[in-house]
C-alpha cells in the first residue's frame, strides 16, 4: 500500500483546505486570518516538526545519541496536541506530553533542526497519522509543506503559497527583529531560507512541491489583505458555490 492511499484509509467528514509552501511567504498568517474568516479550525503542521526538534535537543540521549536517532524515537512516543487559550498570543498552542513548547519553538536553532529532522521518513511517518486525524473531522487548514500531496491528498481546496527569496528574507528580517532577538544580516537571514529550501524540497520522503491541482498564489508583490481575500473568495466559490 502506498503512503498515500493508507492516509486517506482515515476518512475525512468535512471540508478540508491544505496550505503548502515555504518559509516566509506570509502562510502563517494568511492561514490563521482565512481559518478566522471562514471560522474554520488551523493547524500548523509545522508545529508539530519544531516540538519534535525541541524535544530532541532537550533529551539527554542527544549526549551519546545521533539526532536522527533521538528525534525518530522521540517522535514514535511523544503525545502531541493542540489546544486552545485565547488568553495567550498565540492562541493556538502546541502541547508535548501536556507541556506547553508554545514559547520555545520558533528559535533560528529550532528553526533549523526542525528542518533536518523533518527529512527522517521516520519522524515524517510518526507525525502523518496524527496530522490526518487532527484534520479529519473537517472545517479544517492544514499548513505545511506536504499537506495538499501526502496528508490530505484528497483536500478540497489546495492553495501553494511562493514569494521570492528576497521578498521572504526581506519579511523574516521584520519578524525577527519585532521578537527582539538579536537579529541578523539580511544576508545571514537569505542563506538560512536558502539552505532550508534546499533541504525541505530535496529530501527524499515527502518533499516541499506544489500538488498538481494547487492554486498557486504568488505573494511576492501581494499584501496580506490581498492574499487572504483571494483565498476566502476562492474557497468561497469552490465549496459553497458549486
Ligand atoms: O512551517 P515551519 O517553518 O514552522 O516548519 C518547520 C520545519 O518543519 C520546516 O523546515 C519544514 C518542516 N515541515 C515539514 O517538513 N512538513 C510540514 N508539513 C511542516 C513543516
Amino acid at each position: 500500500m502506498k503512503e498515500e492511499d493508507w492516509v486517506v484509509a482515515i476518512p475525512k467528514l468535512g471540508p478540508v483546505i491544505a496550505i503548502d509552501g515555504p518559509a516566509g511567504t506570509g502562510k502563517s498568517t494568511a492561514t490563521r486570518q482565512l481559518a478566522d474568516a471562514l471560522g474554520f479550525v488551523h493547524i500548523d503542521t509545522g508545529a508539530l516538526y519544531r516540538a519534535v526538534a525541541l524535544l530532541s535537543r532537550k533529551s539527554p540521549q542527544i549526549a551519546t545519541q545521533e539526532e536522527a536517532e533521538v528525534a525518530a524515537s522521540l517522535a514514535g512516543r511523544v503525545h502531541l496536541e493542540f489546544r486552545r487559550n485565547p488568553e495567550k498570543n498565540p492562541a493556538n498552542r502546541i502541547f508535548a506530553d501536556g507541556q506547553d513548547l508554545t514559547d520555545q519553538i520558533r528559535t533560528p536553532e529550532v528553526t533549523m533542526a526542525s528542518s533536518r529532522i523533518s527529512a527522517l521518513p521516520a519522524v515524517r511517518a510518526a507525525l502523518l497519522g496524527l496530522q490526518r486525524r487532527l484534520g479529519c473531522r473537517g472545517r479544517a487548514i492544514l499548513e505545511g509543506r506536504d499537506i495538499g500531496t501526502v496528508i490530505f491528498p484528497d483536500a478540497d481546496v489546495k492553495f501553494f503559497l511562493s514569494a521570492s527569496v528576497d521578498e521572504r528574507a526581506k519579511r523574516r528580517l521584520i519578524e525577527l527583529e519585532a521578537t527582539g532577538v538579536d537579529a541578523p544580516t539580511f544576508e545571514e537571514v537569505k542563506a538560512q531560507i536558502v539552505e532550508r529550501d534546499r533541504g525541505d524540497s530535496s529530501r527524499a520522503v515527502a518533499p516541499l512541491k506544489k500538488a498538481g491541482d494547487a492554486i498557486e498564489v504568488d505573494t511576492s508583490q501581494m499584501t496580506l489583505d490581498e492574499v487572504v481575500q483571494m483565498m476566502v473568495q476562492t474557497v468561497r466559490k469552490r465549496l459553497w458555490q458549486k
